[in-house]
């Protein structure tokens, strides 16, 4: 099979790239826009191997991408190109329509004209909004309406709604998952896990949104990578299937289980103004997916954390560049006076 996977040089997409290329025997193209997100020297490993290839274009680009399908003819798409991070929706929504919406849409003309065999769409929970803190009994399940808070989620659940109408419509041979959140290696350090390790390592204040008493489900990202693999191989077309860990916890419980972790002090943390419209808890009911097509996670918190920490430290060269560039701006733009 040749498969092709968009946003291949971010977090998830990057960490599947390395997954496929370990259990099949699958040719594997690539392709990212390297925005600030994206980061080529995380393919280093994979452009060494025969069966991958790296293209870089946006997927906004019809010409682009009209003729990259024309010459690559894929078997298979696995969409994780996205503007991926809540809180720049927030300053700035535009680019997540235009990537998040637009380029789903200009990906699956293509993979319609050229009559790709599946194409799958990486979605994200955030589509149903939130669920109260006070009722641990209720969990997000495939058939929970779509209702979303952030410029981020609605972008990814207009996609949805999109791949939705061309399954429909044209028999568009598509599927869709949505997961929790993710951590692992490669993750941007935005995100909640590598911000708080990186700035643990450089003694830095610790930004906590309002009370830190959001709750998250986090899953580690091969876990997420082997339910993609699953749903590209066995899952049905049409079908949504939801993706997570069985793994609550409040970001403050996260936070000082890094400054444990790292042996640096709990003064190191801030509580700072929340995040707008900041969605209080996600959980997943995997049980479809896990019925279906015997996923379940594989991953216990305490190793995975463990090996994402391990990870950092070992890696500072990777995440040290990123901390430095365009990010600085980010980073104080984002928690001057918060
Ligand atoms: P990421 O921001 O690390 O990576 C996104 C990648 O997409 C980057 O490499 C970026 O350069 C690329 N990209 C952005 N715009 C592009 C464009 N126009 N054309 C081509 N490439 C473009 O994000 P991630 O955390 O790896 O998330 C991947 C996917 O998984 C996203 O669709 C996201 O919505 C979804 N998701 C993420 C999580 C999570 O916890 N991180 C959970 C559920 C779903
Ligand atoms: O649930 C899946 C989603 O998880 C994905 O679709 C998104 O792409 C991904 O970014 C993630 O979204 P979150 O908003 O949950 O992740 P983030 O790491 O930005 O924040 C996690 C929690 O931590 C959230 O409650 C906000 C809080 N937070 C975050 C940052 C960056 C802080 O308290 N301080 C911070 O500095």
């Amino acid at each position: 099979m040749k498969i092709l996977v968009t946003g291949a040089a971010g977090f998830i997409g990057a960490n599947f790239v390395y997954y496929e290329l370990g259990k099949h025997d699958d040719e594997i193209v690539g392709l990212d826009a390297l925005t600030y997100a994206g980061n080529l020297e995380t393919l280093e490993v994979a452009l060494q191997n025969p069966r991958f290839k790296f293209v870089k274009a946006d997927i906004t680009d019809r010409t682009a991408m009209d003729a990259l399908f024309a010459e690559e003819k894929f078997d298979v798409v696995v969409n994780f190109a996205a503007e991926s991070h809540v809180d720049r929706s927030i300053e700035n929504p535009e680019i997540f329509l235009m990537t998040n919406i637009i380029g789903t849409q200009v990906l699956m003309d293509a993979a319609k004209k050229y009559a790709v065999g599946r194409f799958h769409q990486v979605s994200t929970d955030e589509v149903y909004g939130d669920l109260p803190l006070n009722r641990p009994d209720l969990l997000f399940t495939e058939e929970t309406p779509i209702k979303t808070s952030s410029p981020y989620s609605s972008s990814k659940a207009s996609a949805d709604l999109l791949v939705g109408a061309y399954a429909r419509t044209y028999g568009f041979p598509a599927t869709i998952s949505r997961c929790s959140n993710n951590y692992g290696p490669y993750q941007f350090p935005e995100k909640l896990i590598p911000l708080m390790i990186a700035n643990c390592l450089a003694n830095k204040q610790l930004p906590v949104y309002g009370e830190g008493l959001n709750v998250r489900d986090w899953l580690y990202v091969e876990d997420h990578c082997k339910a993609i693999d699953l749903i590209i191989r066995k899952g049905k077309v049409g079908e949504v299937y939801n993706i997570g860990g069985h793994n609550e916890m409040t970001n403050i419980d996260i936070v000082k289980l890094i400054l444990n972790a790292l042996d640096k002090p709990e003064s190191l943390i801030t509580y700072v103004t929340d995040r707008k419209g900041h969605d209080l808890r996600y959980a997943i009911d995997p049980t479809k997916v896990g019925k279906e097509l015997g996923w379940a996670p594989e991953t216990m918190f305490a190793d995975g954390i463990k090996i994402t920490i391990e990870w950092y430290l070992n890696n500072r060269d990777w995440w040290g560049k990123i901390v430095s560039g365009e990010y600085t701006q980010y980073y104080d733009k984002m928690y001057a006076n918060r």
